[in-house]
């Protein structure tokens, strides 16, 4: 049974760094992809401060369907290039959205998220999904965060090759 530590840390890197420890640890001998995804999506948003969604949506070939996740419940499809998320898998970048209020196109699932990291997913140049994390907060999110959760959503995608 995984019990997810506390993590000491005094910076946001020491921060990410713990979690992704833990990350490996939760998902390590296992592939399964809604099994890591539901997992995954827990150990962050409780590891977390001041967020209030974190989930995946993942590519059925067409659109983003919503995949496991913590927070209120997310609209469930959402077409390429639409939305922080849409955008992040067509421009296969990292989207840093300081105020989703002024992010054109942005789709609102919970009214009370304010700011919004999308991390895209690829195995190669396969788009697989999109890792997307929501804050109540105004710009809670930063270049730390990007690095942060790159190197969690890196964790998640080896993962899935066991
Ligand atoms: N805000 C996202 C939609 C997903 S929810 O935040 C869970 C977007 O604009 O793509």
């Amino acid at each position: 049974m995984f019990t997810a530590a506390a993590i000491r840390a005094d910076s946001k890197p020491e921060l990410y760094a713990g979690l992704a420890t833990q990350a490996r640890g939760l998902l390590h001998g296992e592939r399964d992809r809604i099994a890591n995804a539901a997992n995954f999506a827990a150990l962050v948003y409780h590891a977390l401060p001041d967020i209030n969604w974190a989930g995946f949506y993942f590519h059925d070939g067409a659109e983003l369907v919503v995949g496991p996740f913590q927070g209120q419940p997310a609209c469930v499809r959402i077409a390429l290039g639409k939305g922080v998320c849409g955008t992040a898998a067509v421009t296969r970048q990292t989207q840093v959205v300081r105020d989703v209020n002024a992010f054109a196109g942005h789709i609102a699932c919970d009214s009370a998220s304010r700011s919004e990291i999308v991390v895209p997913l690829f195995d190669g140049m396969t788009l697989i999904g999109v890792w997307d994390v929501d804050s109540p907060r105004l710009a809670r999110f930063d270049e730390d965060d990007r690095a942060g959760m790159e190197l969690l959503a890196g964790i998640f995608m080896d993962s899935l090759k066991g």
